[in-house]
């Protein structure tokens, strides 16, 4: 594959019958136009079953038709959108607690043995499990069922000879009839949770979209789609990992690390490694031309280890900033609909074992896998440990320990890092400074003047942002300082209240939105209160380039105001401080009345003092003014207030209506379409889309006035169309 990336990234394969597709790019190309590509053939069987074989199946009166995954538009997308419910993020939340309890119990009955067959004895059972339970199937014999699937994957994407042929074809008989019984059973009472039922009771209402025919077939595709994918997911990941020692006692250090690796685990060693479309109409697909009625087989993960999208892509890093783009979960319109829930039990079980088993290690073994060419996993996977090392032989209440899973994507554009506090220093009466290095052998990223980092506090979903602090070119600690804000939103009380030397925060960044511009020869810092914070870094840096700055800092007090006599002894004469209690005011309107040329004005305090900015600094050029702002505008979306808007996904193909009381970003999660977010309040500008068509009523602080002109971009999380507007966006 990475010669034929390299040489020839399109070419036909006599063997298959495919035009073989081999670059990221060409990949995702083909999924995304499904104007142009079919999905019609991607269950076809890729050894034409003979007569005989016919007869046998025939017998058994199979007739799988059209499911969700090979079925054209616009049937496809009518039936995806009433089916899609069960799979939303706030209802696939049900079953965390099922695949934690089935994770846990597997994992109990062999962590004295001292070794297991991972895939035997956990891997393929319990995605098992939770599929039937998802699909509302009663437990039915599970050793039968993986018997089938096997037959059913190899009947379709495998190379069987005649005889095999003939043993299969009985076996994927006797499925076809078993889901049609279940089918029966569920149709007398369709009544509670689960996939399936509920598509028996859309039956009701929209007969022309919910068919016999595909209910039927999805009953035994979706044992499939929802099973075996995961089982071989999960042991592709667990044997990467353990192959890896050094990212395994990552995870099993850092937890908070997991929902990156499995989105790296997904991308180097995905479980469906290749899919197919044919083209509807005359097609181009890397630059070849080629008539209607082509085939394709687009090999992902060949697209996965593609350089051209990831860097140094044959090397595992679950840090990877950019895995969750991987094209193991296809793309587009047809994108795997069970995704949220199959790196739910990734996450599950990756973190019940490092944390129970973090001495687990690969036996020495040979890998087999089931030849065929969609679906990759090991047969089996031996490992081994010393139970008398068991973690919670010593500590029982590990057994009990577990975070909350991020349903989803990993959705921070950058994972967290663990950091210790390693001293806290009062500044003021109401600012700590904090001093926070990474874990021993961990080299912190670098960072630049006005970067800040974002801290977990107290739970993943508590981000907030705080400005580094100092001498950007010192590698081995993070400084911030924390003011706090007991009206504030409970983050920085939180840091007060409950971090002491020896804590470790989870922490994501440097991320800068407040870039210092080291070509210009002024510079003008506007600081108020705890906005000196990036601002510190930021004269220090103008110093050390020989800039002629100023710094200005205003603050209630002298004994409220952090780094004062640090500050003057810096920078001299060119530190203004106006203390309002000993009657000094900055006079901003007089300071920048009259523009400077060759300067930027860089300013971080309070909403009121950056709301004045603006209009005093009227008669500057645009772009003179660069602003931080760690409070977003836009504040609680106001229903009363707001319109709902239309959104087209030009590559999903999909519609939607994004209510007055949602963001765009909460109805794209709805739709299950993957967006990276990390404040959720436009502060910084990780849920960025791209816009093909409609204005945009841009509320975020991140984009400049240039770009909200150009109209190209835009943050879910905040920004919403303009009254009475639609959107197009490139997802
Ligand atoms: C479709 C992969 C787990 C249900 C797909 C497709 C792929 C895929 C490649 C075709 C995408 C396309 O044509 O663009 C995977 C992998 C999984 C997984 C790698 C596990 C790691 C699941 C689970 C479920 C599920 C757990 C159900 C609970 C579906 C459905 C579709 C689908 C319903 C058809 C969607 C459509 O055509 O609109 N999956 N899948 N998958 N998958 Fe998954
Ligand atoms: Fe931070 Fe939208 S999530 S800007």
């Amino acid at each position: 594959m990475k010669w034929a990336r390299e040489e020839e990234p399109v070419f036909w394969s006599p063997e298959l019958g495919y035009w073989v597709v081999t670059r990221y790019a060409d990949i995702k190309a083909i999924f995304r136009d499904h104007a142009n590509f079919s999905p019609a053939n991607a269950l076809e069987k890729i050894t034409p079953p003979s007569a005989a074989v016919q007869q046998v199946l025939a017998g058994y009166g199979y007739a799988m038709n059209r499911t969700l995954v090979n079925e054209d538009e616009p049937a496809h997308m009518a039936r995806r959108r009433l089916l899609l419910e069960p799979f939303t993020p706030e209802a696939l939340k049900v079953h965390e607690p099922l695949v934690r309890r089935l994770a846990r119990e597997y994992v109990s009955r062999f962590i004295d043995a001292g070794q297991a067959d991972l895939v035997d004895q956990m891997l393929w059972e319990v995605p098992l499990t939770i599929a039937l339970h998802f699909l509302g199937v009663d437990e039915e014999d599970m050793p039968l069922l993986r018997q089938y699937s096997i037959a059913h994957t190899v009947n379709t994407w495998g190379r069987p000879d005649e005889a095999e042929q003939l043993k299969v074809a009985h076996a994927v008989g006797n499925f076809w009839q078993l889901a049609g019984r279940i089918l029966e059973k569920m149709r007398r009472d369709p009544s509670g949770p689960g996939w399936m039922k509920f598509g028996i009771r859309l039956q009701a209402e929209h007969p022309e979209v919910v068919t016999d025919s595909y209910l039927h077939s999805m009953m035994m595709a979706g044992i499939v789609a929802a099973h075996e994918t995961t089982a071989n997911a999960t042991a592709n990941a667990l044997r990467l990992l353990l192959s890896h020692p050094t990212a395994w006692a990552e995870l099993c250090r850092d937890p908070g690390l997991i929902p990156n690796a499995v989105e790296e685990c997904l991308r180097f060693s995905g479980s469906i490694v290749a899919w197919r479309r044919v083209a509807l109409n005359e097609v181009r697909v890397g630059g070849i031309t080629m008539p209607a009625g082509a085939r394709f087989m687009m090999v992902m993960t060949s697209g996965n280890h593609d350089e051209a999208k990831f860097a140094e892509a044959d090397l595992l890093d679950i840090h990877r900033d950019n895995a969750g783009e991987h094209l193991s979960f296809g793309y587009g319109a047809h994108q795997c609909m069970g995704k949220n829930l199959a790196r739910m039990e990734l996450q599950i079980f990756l973190e019940e074992l490092t944390r129970r088993l973090p001495h687990l290690r690969l036996a020495p073994q040979a890998f087999s896998y089931l030849p065929n060419m969609a679906f990759r996993g090991p047969e089996h996977l031996h490992v081994e440990w010393d139970p008398a090392r068991n973690p919670e032989r010593r500590d029982p209440t590990l057994l009990a320990r577990g975070r909350p899973v991020r349903i989803g994507a990993a959705r921070e554009s950058r994972p967290a890092h663990a950091l210790r506090v390693d001293r806290m220093r009062p500044l003021t009466p109401g600012i700590v400074e904090l001093r926070l290095v990474p874990e021993p052998g961990v080299t912190l990223p670098r960072w630049a003047p006005g970067a800040h980092l974002d801290i977990e506090c107290g739970s993943p979903g508590r981000l907030r942002q705080f400005s580094l602090v100092g001498d950007a070119a010192q590698r081995d600690a993070f400084t911030i300082a924390v003011l706090r804000e007991p009206a504030g939103r409970g983050g920085s009380d939180w840091i007060h209240a409950q971090l002491r030397p020896g804590s470790v925060v989870q922490a994501r960044g440097p991320r800068n939105h407040f870039r210092f511009d080291e070509t210009q020869r002024r510079a003008l810092f506007i600081a108020g209160g705890i906005g000196i914070t990036p601002l510190t870094a930021m004269a220090l840096r103008a110093k050390q380039l020989g800039m002629d700055y100023a710094l200005h800092y205003s603050g209630a007090s002298r004994a409220g105001m952090a780094y004062v006599e640090a500050l003057a002894g810096l920078h001299g004469e060119r530190l203004h401080l106006h203390v309002k209690d000993e009657g000094g005011r900055a006079d901003l309107a007089a300071l920048l009345r009259t523009p400077r040329p060759d300067c930027t004005v860089y300013a971080c305090g309070p909403q009121r003092m950056l709301d004045a900015l603006p209009g005093a600094m009227a008669a500057w050029p645009e772009g003179a003014l660069r602003v931080e702002h760690f409070h977003a505008a836009p504040g609680r979306l106001d229903p009363e207030k707001e319109q709902a808007f239309e959104v087209e996904l030009r590559d999903s193909g999909a519609v939607l209506t994004v209510p007055r009381d949602r963001s765009l970003l909460q109805a794209l999660r709805a739709l299950n379409i993957d967006v990276q977010s990390d404040c959720g309040e436009g502060l910084c500008g990780s849920c960025e889309v791209q816009v093909i068509a409609g204005e945009v009523d841009h509320r975020d602080v991140v984009l400049t006035a240039a770009e909200r002109r150009e109209n190209r971009k835009m943050m879910a999380c905040c920004s919403r169309a303009k009254a009475g507007g639609r959107l197009v966006l490139a997802l």
